[in-house]
């Protein structure tokens, strides 16, 4: 599959299907985060399996609708590439591209996934008991789509055209 073709492949999921994603999907996907560039390769990450009762907890504190499986992104912020001439930290911009990066491997094993940044923080630190240090960013909800399911959000076909994204400068 091209690439093009595999980034329009990929849409939010919010109906799964209770099906498992199979062990070797799994590395995949996390390949795909390991793989991910980072400000000064720092990789300042941690990825959460969450399946059984710390997934029922998460699912307490995060939207994570039907999923089977979901995978938390944590960034040690403290590890994190820091600009030095004004001090911003680019721990939130690694963490996007890995879970992008996971999102798109999902798509190519034929999964579905949904980006989640509805997550209530301090209640998710405490019930997955997270070390100090690490800040939850983002999950992926991860399964296979359920296809009687209609589409809860719809927002994925409405895109900004190009021309209003893109400003051209010489
Ligand atoms: C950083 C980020 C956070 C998001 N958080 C949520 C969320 O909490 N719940 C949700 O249902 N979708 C969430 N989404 C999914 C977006 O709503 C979705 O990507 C957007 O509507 C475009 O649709 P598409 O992913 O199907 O192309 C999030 C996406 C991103 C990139």
């Amino acid at each position: 599959m091209d690439f093009l073709a595999l980034v329009k492949k990929r849409r939010s999921c919010r109906a799964f299907l209770p099906d498992a994603v199979n062990t070797e999907q799994l590395q995949l996907i996390l390949q795909a985060a390991q793989l991910a560039p980072s400000a000064c390769n720092l990789q300042p990450l941690k990825l959460h399996v969450l399946q059984g009762a710390a997934l029922e907890q998460a699912r307490a504190c995060a939207w994570l609708y039907n999923a089977p499986l979901a995978i938390l992104l944590c960034t040690e912020d403290d590890k994190a590439w820091v600009r030095r001439h004004d001090g911003e930290n680019f721990a939130l911009a690694d963490a996007a591209i890995a879970i992008d990066h996971m999102a798109l491997m999902a798509a190519a094993l034929d999964l579905s996934s949904c980006i989640i940044g509805a997550i209530k923080l301090d209640p998710l630190r405490c019930a997955l008991k997270l070390p100090d240090n690490e800040h939850p960013q983002l999950i992926l909800a991860l399964g296979h789509a359920d296809p009687s399911a209609e589409d809860k959000v719809q927002l994925h076909d409405k895109r900004k055209a190009l021309t209003e994204l893109t400003c051209y400068q010489a």
